[in-house]
């Protein structure tokens, strides 16, 4: 089936915000998509037979568009929507005019880190301690791609 895009909206927090729990380590809030939302970020869903099946934020900076968020619900993943999600997001952030993609991930998120290395990401840098994780804090990889 082919996923429908739509800008997310408040309203959509709540579904949102329990998906994410279901499907990250460390999730955001529903207060991090909220402001995500209150900052201007784009920010969009995607939906098969008028459920949603994943979501994205990305923040807008001159050139660039920065990918903080994508995800599949977990018992969607491993199907090509991640992969087509993230070709939505490429054209989302060429019409804002961005000729480049960044990302931060965790060296630990195997699908993460496949899916970007799968879409020509590489590797530019490390953010020492970046993250949140059990029993301190964990690096992050950031990459990027040309749009
Ligand atoms: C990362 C994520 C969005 C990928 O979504 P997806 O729908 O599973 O991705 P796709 O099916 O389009 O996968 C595309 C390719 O990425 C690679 N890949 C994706 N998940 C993988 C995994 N768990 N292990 C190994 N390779 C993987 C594969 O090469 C895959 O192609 P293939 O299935 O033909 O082998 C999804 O796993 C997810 O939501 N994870 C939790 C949230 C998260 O970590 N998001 C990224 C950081 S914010």
């Amino acid at each position: 089936m082919i996923p429908l895009y739509a800008e997310m909206q408040l309203t959509d927090l709540d579904t949102v915000a329990d998906a994410e729990q279901r499907c990250h380590g460390f999730p955001w809030t529903r207060g991090n998509f909220y402001d995500s939302l209150a900052a201007g970020h784009g920010a969009w869903l995607a939906r098969e037979a008028g459920h949603m099946t994943g979501y994205a934020v990305m923040m807008r900076a001159p050139d660039e568009a920065h990918l903080l968020n994508i995800t599949i619900l977990a018992e969607l993943q491993r199907r090509g929507r991640g992969s087509a999600l993230l070709h939505y997001l490429f054209d989302q952030a060429r019409a804002w005019g961005a000729t480049r993609m960044l990302l931060e991930v965790r060296p630990g998120n195997a699908s993460g880190l496949a899916l970007y290395r799968c879409h020509d990401f590489s590797e530019i840098g490390r953010r020492r301690d970046y993250y949140p994780a059990r029993g301190g804090r964990e690096d992050a990889i950031v990459m990027a791609r040309a749009l």
